[in-house]
């Protein structure tokens, strides 16, 4: 038998899991790590931590194969755009600016200077995002030119781990495409992009496919990790492209939404298709040839968890004294309380937003608070505004004529049946879930299965490996009720517009 593992280096933590040819989860260890937050809308983490949580986790899972020569592959995935700097000897420099970071407002107006944004998005498919990587690179090169000068190799955070395993500087063309340097149509760095940035080329790694094979462990790495050499490490993808495969979202007219710490809305495109008002994203996918739109939503899981970690030290006294999970308490009190939440909304922009708004400067609110209120009515809240806000990068993909015939939900919150439900209401379809819950491992590991040939393509491993699960249908009373709040949660983002602004400048 033939073993595969998939490593997702996330937000919260690194997952890492070794599944079967078959794509049975033979093992699995997780470990996690902090975010910081040294100002209001900064995010960074310490690539140091990923790399101590992926050598760890990868040691545990191998322990549960025998004869470590039947592992044969390993597919990475991970957060996207987070800014890595390493000197010349290939050590850190800086902590990673994470994807969610929101400082980079003012270099984004810098590349509007450089190049129009028509331009921008012809060539990389997006307009200039505060979040990705060319925006943080700009502001690492204005505000820290001492580390600027000793940075030699630009990786994203996955990327780095795979400069640990194997040695080699390389990306793939999923995640490259959200660093905006890449020819997304094209699927290669751009040059036209480089030089309009002044950007060093020889900064960059080596863009491959997804599946392709970009390495092999090193001897040290294999010594630490109980692994062989001959392990292949294949491209890879970004958490979302890689949780595409790991729920079988390969083919046109098929979509999934992610609840992680981010949300995103995710469609699969054969054809490169743009958002010419840019509020959603278009990047190459995992599956060669084709690419992906995306829609995203900065605090989807975040929002729940720092309500979670800021408020609910009771649900937490309570998980520990019942033995139970504290999302499921929480989910037991949330199911009692009605669809919209006795006129109560939430905002879910706690690190900005980025569809439909793609604004830095907006934050979270809570509107139409009462004193009928408790606290399981801002909890089911914060779940239906993170839906409110998924349900708008559902309909700018319909209004781009995206037609989706298969809708599966995904991440940890797609495995609370209050969240689909408030899925399949806002939506008014159907919303299913896979069987297999690993999302961006599995699909990491189906990469790694392709690259070492244990299957023939992404699509067949998919239709080999994933199986449906559940199936959640709107209800048609609350489809209604919804339909009137979600009016208002828009318009409120246009009240406030304004006043975001101010409070930024404060
Ligand atoms: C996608 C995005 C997030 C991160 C973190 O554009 O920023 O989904 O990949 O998961």
């Amino acid at each position: 038998m033939n073993y595969l593992i998939g490593i997702d280096v996330g937000t919260s933590a690194t997952k890492t899991v070794l599944f079967d040819e078959a794509g049975n989860v033979v093992a699995t260890a997780s470990s996690e790590y902090p975010m910081y937050q040294p100002e209001n809308g900064w995010a960074e983490q310490k690539p140091e931590d990923w790399r101590n949580g992926v050598l760890a986790t990868l040691k545990t899972v191998a322990e549960a194969v025998e004869n470590k020569e039947d592992i044969k592959g390993i597919g990475l995935s991970g957060q996207m755009h987070g800014l890595v700097m390493l000197d010349e000897a290939g050590q850190v420099i800086r902590p990673s600016i994470i994807w969610c970071d929101q400082r980079t407002g003012k270099e984004v107006e810098d590349m509007l200077e450089i190049m129009p944004r028509k331009r921008w998005i012809e060539i990389t498919a997006n307009p200039p995002l505060t979040g990705w990587t060319a925006a943080k690179i700009l502001w690492v090169r204005k505000n820290e030119p001492e580390n600027y000068k000793r940075c030699r190799h630009i990786l994203l955070p996955k990327d780095y781990i795979r400069y640990i395993l194997t040695g080699e500087f390389a990306t793939e063309v999923s995640d490259a495409s959200g660093m905006q340097l890449l020819d997304v149509p094209g699927r290669c760095w751009s040059k036209e992009v480089l030089d309009a940035l002044s950007i060093d080329p020889s900064l960059l790694g080596r863009v491959y496919e997804s599946c392709e094979v970009t390495g092999t462990l090193l001897p040290e790495i294999a010594e630490k990790t109980g692994l062989t050499c001959e392990v292949k490490v294949v491209g890879g993808a970004g958490d979302n492209a890689a949780a595409a495969v790991g729920t079988g979202i390969v083919r046109d007219r098929t979509a999934f939404t992610t609840i992680g710490t981010s949300g995103v809305v995710f469609a699969h495109s054969s054809k490169v298709s743009i958002d010419p008002k840019g509020r959603v994203h278009t990047c190459c996918c995992a599956v060669p040839g084709a690419w992906h739109i995306m829609g995203v939503t900065q605090g989807a899981g975040l929002s729940l968890k720092w309500f979670k970690d800021q408020l609910c030290q009771d649900y937490a006294a309570q998980a520990e004294e019942s033995g139970k999970d504290v999302y499921d308490l929480i989910n037991e009190d949330v199911n009692k309380i009605p669809a919209g939440s006795e006129r109560l909304i939430y905002l879910p922009y706690l690190m900005g937003e980025r569809t439909p708004h793609l604004d830095p400067d907006c934050r979270g609110v809570f509107f139409g608070l009462s004193a009928i209120h408790t606290k399981a009515h801002m909890l089911r809240a914060v779940m239906e505004g993170v839906s409110y806000s998924l349900c708008d990068c559902n309909q700018i993909l319909k209004e781009m004529g995206v037609e989706v015939t298969q809708m599966m939900a995904c991440g940890g919150g797609g495995k609370s049946p209050n969240w689909r439900q408030m899925l399949a209401d806002l939506y008014n379809c159907t919303v299913k879930t896979v069987k297999q819950s690993e999302g961006p491992a599995l699909g990491a590991a189906i990469l790694a299965g392709v690259g070492c040939g244990i299957y023939p393509s992404v699509e067949e491993a998919c239709d080999k490996i994933i199986r449906e699960e559940n199936s959640t249908e709107p209800m048609e009373e609350r489809v209604k009720t919804y339909e009137a709040y979600h009016k208002v949660y828009q318009s409120l983002y246009h009240s406030l517009k304004d006043d975001y602004k101010k409070l930024a400048k404060l």
